[in-house]
């Protein structure tokens, strides 16, 4: 297994460019299975993950090809069998977002269920009673989703008003996407708010989809008889730009991040002036100069979108870890997504964890450790730890980083960091 070998101790400097947001490349891919034609979609990172989704589509007979471009072209009309396979899914959860579009559009699937993940339970109980109010017959057999459509209806779900639990993110869009193509109207109320979920609307609607309120938390989908092909380019990653520009911040850099989108990130960009970066952005750029200065500890609160993010919260533990003062950092979305923070107090960071409270006391100095990846976005806070860290660090199991980051050894080293991919046996 690859590794990544890093030494810490300079200050990032330059441009780089953001790619394709993971997180809306994923549930676009799945709702390509609803057109009637050829879908070409651009903007997609290279990510492990999506080539996953795309295996996965590829397992059920859709056509897929990549163009000179790099943009993808799906063909979903040479499907074969409307089933997702245990070994696919387990190597991602978000395999899960076939369930909806392969029902909605075939009236079956055959989902195996994502096992227990390495940052808490994440179950998809959400997602199933949603199909199940849009009048899914559903039963789990074998570790597997089986879901159909009755036939009365010739197949087709029904439009229904569903109050969705718990804020989901890939639970609105399953359902979202189940919509588009049923009887009726369809409300979801206490929907996710994120900018992705935002991005697959206007795909669906790009797809002659009939959706109302996304980005709001009440989405009103009124079901149309098909869908048709599109041309469609995925929104940047905001996830991606938060992270590198708390390593800009982390290295008292002076980075900017180019292909981006400013209005996504405000809970973040918030919390970095608040470590004292200075900020500057205009259309599709955002700037972060922290040059001469240690950052300053920040508490953070893990919520929904528009709150601070879950998927940052590991990258700002890094922050505070080499921070001036004491910083607390809150996880109320998922329990279980600490596991970064033992390995950081392994490189010398003062961290206390209480439940899902984490009190960081800054130390000036971080030193170099082998550590090891356990999950996507802990995998960023290694890799942020080691920029400052005195000597070299060795991250292993980075098939993790693969998973969201696109080519990170290639971006970081392009802004002066000394990394280096240690290809493994
Ligand atoms: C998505 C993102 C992930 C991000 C997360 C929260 C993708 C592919 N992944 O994950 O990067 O960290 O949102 O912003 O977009 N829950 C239930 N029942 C369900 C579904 C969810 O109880 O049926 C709970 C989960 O256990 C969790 C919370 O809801 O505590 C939020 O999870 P959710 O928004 O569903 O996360 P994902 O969509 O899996």
């Amino acid at each position: 297994m690859d590794k990544l070998q890093i030494t810490g101790g300079r200050p990032l400097e330059g441009e780089v460019r953001i790619s394709g947001a993971k997180n809306a490349t994923l549930p676009i891919l799945a709702a390509t299975l609803l057109a009637d034609g050829p879908v070409t979609i651009s903007n997609v990172p290279h990510l492990q993950d999506v080539t996953t989704m795309i295996e996965l589509l590829g397992r059920m007979g859709v056509t897929v090809t990549i163009d000179e471009k790099l943009r993808i072209e799906v063909d979903p009309t040479t499907i074969r069998e409307q089933f997702a396979p245990y070994e696919l899914v387990k190597k991602m959860r978000a395999s899960i977002l076939v369930l909806g579009p392969l029902l909605a559009r075939y009236g079956e699937a055959d989902v195996s269920l994502p096992g227990g993940c390495a940052i808490g339970a994440r179950p998809v109980n959400i997602h199933v009673a949603g199909l199940q109010a849009m009048g899914a017959d559903i039963h789990i057999e074998n570790g597997y989703i089986k879901a159909r459509t009755g036939k009365a209806r010739a197949g087709r779900l029904k439009g229904a008003r569903l109050v969705l639990e718990t804020v989901t993110v890939t639970g609105t869009e399953n359902l979202m996407m189940a919509a588009v193509l049923a009887d009726g109207e369809t409300v979801l109320e206490n929907a996710a708010r994120e900018p992705e979920v935002v991005d697959l609307a206007n795909f669906l609607i790009a797809m002659g989809a009939k959706i109302r309120g996304a980005g709001t938390d009440r989405i009103v989908i009124e079901g149309v008889e098909r869908l048709h092909g599109c041309s469609y380019e995925v929104m940047p990653d905001r996830i991606e730009t938060g992270t590198f520009l708390v390593a800009a911040a982390i290295t008292g850099g002076h980075v900017r991040t180019k292909n981006t989108c400013p209005a996504y990130l405000d809970a973040v960009l918030l919390k970095l002036q608040e470590a004292g970066a200075k900020l500057a952005q205009g259309d599709n750029w955002i700037e972060l100069d922290m040059r001469g200065r240690r950052p300053k500890a920040i508490d953070v609160r893990t919520a929904p979108y528009p709150a601070f993010p879950t998927d940052m919260q590991a990258q700002f533990a890094a922050l505070d870890a080499v921070a001036d003062g004491v910083g607390t950092i809150i996880e109320t979305v998922f329990e279980n997504r600490f596991m970064h923070m033992l390995e950081m107090r392994r490189m010398g960071a003062e961290i206390r964890l209480e439940g899902n409270t984490a009190i960081i006391k800054g130390v000036p100095k971080l030193m170099a450790a082998p550590v090891m990846a356990t999950d996507l976005r802990a995998s960023a806070s290694l890799v942020l730890a080691a920029l400052v860290a005195e000597g070299q660090t060795v991250i292993e199991r980075i098939y993790h980083i693969d998973r969201g980051y696109e080519s990170i050894e290639e971006k970081l080293s392009g802004l002066g960091a000394q990394i280096r991919r240690v290809p493994g046996r």
